[in-house]
């Protein structure tokens, strides 16, 4: 491991699954009880705002109902004691990386405390609900939505994770199906960059083949371990 200096993470929903936080990809291909195209599109919220909003409000409280296990707890400390660079992507919507005690955290797929008013741009972290049409505290209109990155819409800081891969000697990818692009292409960059690859997943995924290494079982296991050996 001496060799390495700069290690990018990407996050998926399979990190925080033992905080009890659902997957997306069930068997069922449901979110939650709902295809993903009602929930988690622009036109699927044009169609029923108020759905969307009562299904953000409940993922909003199951955020705040979560605590952070033992693969964020060890990101955290990776966080803490690695001189050189790191960014942890994640496609998570939670604020458990951050709980955990990581500080180097991109929301590529947004957060689900904070929301965005449609109307002036603002942006304000949020724990309450937005199915009872709260105006937004900056300019008062009646316009916040989930400020999510749904389907057809665009991750937040490309660039920047570009550059960050770029620069990599390191690119481990934690609890994530490979199902979703921009993210799943991610290894792909990496191995371009020459950087060392590894999968840490509970099963194999679409994206295994990319990768140097994949290792198999609960992000709760086989993280701490994989930090253990990077911290030595
Ligand atoms: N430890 C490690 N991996 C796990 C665990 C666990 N305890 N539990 C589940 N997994 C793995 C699953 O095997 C699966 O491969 O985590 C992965 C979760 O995959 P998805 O449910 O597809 O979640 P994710 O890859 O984050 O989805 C990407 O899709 O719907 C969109 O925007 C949403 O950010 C999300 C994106």
């Amino acid at each position: 491991m001496s060799d390495i200096r700069n290690i990018v993470i990407l996050t998926g929903a399979g990190i925080s699954a033992e905080s009890g936080l659902r997957t997306f990809r069930a068997e069922d291909g449901l979110w939650e009880d709902h295809p993903v195209e009602e929930v988690a599109t622009p036109e699927g919220f044009a169609r029923n705002p108020d759905l969307v909003q009562r299904f953000y409000d409940e993922r909003r409280a199951g955020i705040l109902a979560a605590h952070p296990n033992a693969a964020h707890e060890a990101l955290g400390r990776l966080d803490a004691e690695w001189s050189g660079e790191l960014l942890i992507v994640t496609q998570n919507i939670d604020d458990l990386h951050e709980r955990g005690g990581a500080r180097r955290v991109l929301h590529m797929h947004g957060e689900g405390l904070s929301v965005w008013c449609q109307s002036c741009d603002a942006r304000h972290r949020w724990t309450g609900t937005l199915r009872d049409s709260p105006s937004c505290p900056a300019c008062g209109e009646v316009a916040m939505r989930p400020d999510i990155v749904w389907f057809g819409e665009m991750p937040y800081r490309m660039p920047e994770i570009f550059a960050a891969i770029a620069r990599a000697d390191m690119f481990v990818s934690i609890g994530t199906s490979g199902a979703v692009y921009p993210a799943a292409g991610f290894v792909q960059e990496a191995n371009l960059a020459g950087a060392r690859t590894l999968e840490l997943n509970l099963e194999e995924s679409l994206g295994s083949r990319n990768f140097d290494e994949t290792r198999l079982g609960e992000a709760s296991e086989l993280v701490p371990a994989w930090i253990e050996e990077v911290l030595g």
